[in-house]
């Protein structure tokens, strides 16, 4: 069997001597498969995502790309080959769409004319169309069409790894459900492995491979949908999946 894109052994995370965020966590995520973390507000998920693009580091344990350690990868290797949808999209707002989609191209040092083909190509791909767009500012975006520039951004130097934290966040319902459902078809074809935050259980339950439940730093549970909703181990992702959506998904 391939070992594993991402794995986590053993990790803990503290912030000073009083904030425990992460404890004891094993996880590992296959090639192509999308891993759906959840959780309340607060229970570390933010932590756990950024440990796999050098954004946080373990206070213990070891985080592992390809079985090699995070920790002694080169900074700009890692955001080629691991692209980040921040929490609240998180674009530069004193740089137009073009500019933001175009960061990590520019990190390479790719010429002028490749970056801005690449561009247009992503704009395309999120269904923004690219003359329109590409010399707006972030302010003159809605939040829908914000986390879809943050989505291209995410794919620019067409990563293999993408870690998207909250992507569909802070949207209305219809344009986080038409978000998803572009999401799935990008997935299909992309063939990516991901890492997923939200904390919406309808969510997890349709873009997820797997689900992995998080409560106050310990992974409760890890598993399909259909492992979570036939055999759930614990009390509190019993309570969880009661808030899906009547019917849904099951
Ligand atoms: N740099 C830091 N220093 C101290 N505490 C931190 C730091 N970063 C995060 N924390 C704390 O760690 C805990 C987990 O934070 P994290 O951002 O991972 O949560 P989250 O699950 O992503 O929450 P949300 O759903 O609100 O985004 C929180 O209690 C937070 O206050
Ligand atoms: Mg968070």
């Amino acid at each position: 069997m391939n070992p594993p894109v991402l794995s986590i052994r053993d990790v803990s995370k503290e912030f000073g001597p009083d904030v425990r965020v992460l404890e004891h966590i094993d996880l590992e995520v296959a090639e192509g498969e999308t891993l759906v973390l959840i959780g309340e507000s607060g229970s570390g998920k933010t932590t756990l995502l950024r440990l796999f693009n050098g954004l946080t580091h373990p206070s213990s344990g070891e985080v592992c790309i390809h079985d090699e350690p995070v920790r002694v990868k080169d900074p700009i290797d890692l955001r080629r080959r691991v692209g980040y949808v921040q929490q609240d999209a998180g674009l530069l707002p004193h740089w137009t769409v073009e500019e933001n989609v175009g960061l990590v191209p520019r990190l390479l040092g790719w010429e002028p004319e490749r970056r801005t083909s690449r561009v247009h190509e992503l704009l395309n791909l999120v269904q923004l169309e690219p003359q329109q767009f590409r010399t707006r500012y972030p302010i003159e975006l809605s939040g829908g069409q914000r986390q879809r520039v943050a989505f291209a951004r995410a794919l620019a130097a067409d990563p293999g790894i993408v870690l998207l934290d909250e992507p569909f966040g802070a949207l209305d319902a219809i344009t986080r459900h038409e978000l998803q459902r572009q999401f799935l078809s990008l997935k299909q074809r992309l063939n990516k492995t991901m890492i997923m935050v939200t904390h919406d259980v309808d969510e997890a339950l349709q873009l997820g491979d797997r689900i992995a439940v998080l409560k106050e730093g310990r992974l409760l549970q890890i598993g399909t949908p259909v492992d979570l909703l036939n055999a759930p181990a614990h009390d509190y992702v019993v309570q969880l999946l009661r808030h899906q959506s009547h019917g849904a998904h099951a």
